[in-house]
């Protein structure tokens, strides 16, 4: 029998030499020690065909190699975890002194930034935000805003008709209308949104982007929007920026200005941007008509009303000294990163 424990124990002591990982050294234990099918635990069988006078002597060594052989095996299998954990910490290795993968971070289009900025300025003052309709009907657009049939505004060349009544909306004002149709005064409204023109040069986009406000109240004048956009242009150029109202006329607005600021770039003594003068033009706006009010059912003589629409590309393109539209539609990555206020 000591043979057979022997050659067992020679078995294991030349088998744990090639055994190179953890897993291999648990599935050769199991030749030995699985308690079914293991051969340490098959000589347990055959302690039936052993006389038994020499039982208690055949158990007792299985028992010895068993113990040997656990022994054996528990002291393989922590030598190979230390290696394999060693090997792991080397391949894992990380070098913190090594310069960190730059990682390309996006932002936000710098018309997005304006409108956004702009949203900011006017709801700090109370101001509701609605989204503009791009398709509008000839109505909202032009008939509804004071723009008479024979208007050259209605002109084919500046305005995209998708049918006779149907259009492109040309300018956010339309916006005026749908919320005096259905809000009544107190309003207080800004309506960013998409226009669209059959126009296109250096300055002009077929598609660009307007900001419509619109207050309507009680005796509300131009010393209000004076002030609101004294506000606005402060904001968005600079605390030291003003503004000057011009005389101007659109069909949906009387008396109508042309809104100018101070020279953000020169301070007003004159400059390229402000083509000398010390001003420059910044948006149209005006006391809502009193037709405009009466088309929507408001009665002029208790109600009145100040409008505004900024162009957004325009504001975009003065506050970062743009001179080409297009730059802002040609997604050049080195135009856009280059502005980013958020
Ligand atoms: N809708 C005008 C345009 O597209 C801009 C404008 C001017 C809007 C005066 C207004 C306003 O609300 O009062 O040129």
């Amino acid at each position: 029998m000591n043979d057979k424990f022997e050659s067992i124990k020679q078995e294991i002591l030349d088998g744990i030499d090639g055994l190179a990982s953890s897993r291999a050294v648990y599935d050769f234990k199991k030749q030995f020690l699985d308690s079914k099918t293991g051969k340490i635990g098959q000589l347990m069988k055959e302690m039936k065909n052993i006389a038994p006078e020499e039982r208690a002597g055949f158990g007792k060594g299985v028992n010895e190699l068993k113990e040997w052989a656990q022994q054996k095996f528990s002291e393989l299998d922590e030598k190979i975890r230390e290696k394999e954990l060693k090997l792991r910490y080397e391949l894992e290795r990380i070098d913190v002194t090594m310069p960190a993968e730059g990682r390309e971070t996006g932002n936000l289009h710098p018309i997005t930034q304006m409108r956004n900025e702009i949203i900011d300025v006017f709801s700090g003052m109370g101001f509701e935000v609605f989204e503009n309709r791009e398709i509008e009907n000839d109505y909202y657009n032009f008939t509804a805003l004071n723009t008479p049939k024979d208007h050259p505004a209605r002109d084919m060349q500046d305005t995209f008709y998708l049918s006779p009544e149907f259009l492109l909306a040309t300018q956010t004002s339309a916006a005026q209308i749908h919320t005096m149709e259905e809000k009544k005064p107190p309003i207080k409204i800004l309506c960013p949104g998409k226009v669209f023109r059959s126009d296109d040069d250096a300055t002009h986009s077929p598609m660009f982007h307007q900001m419509e406000g619109l207050v309507v109240d009680k005796k509300i004048t131009l010393c209000d929007l004076k002030g609101m956009l004294d506000v606005f242009v402060k904001k968005i150029y600079g605390e030291s920026t003003t503004t000057r109202l011009r005389p101007s006329y659109f069909p949906f607005t009387e008396p109508s200005v042309e809104v100018d600021v101070s020279c953000f770039e020169c301070g007003g003594k004159g400059c390229k941007l402000c083509k000398g003068t010390g001003w420059i033009e910044i948006l149209g706006a005006g006391i809502v008509n009193r037709k405009v009010l009466e088309n929507c059912g408001i009665d002029p003589d208790e109600y009145s009303g100040l409008a505004f629409g900024i162009g957004i590309e325009r504001a975009t393109m003065l506050k970062y000294g743009i001179n080409n539209i297009k730059l802002l539609f040609e997604s050049d990555l080195r135009v856009l990163e280059q502005i980013d206020d958020n």
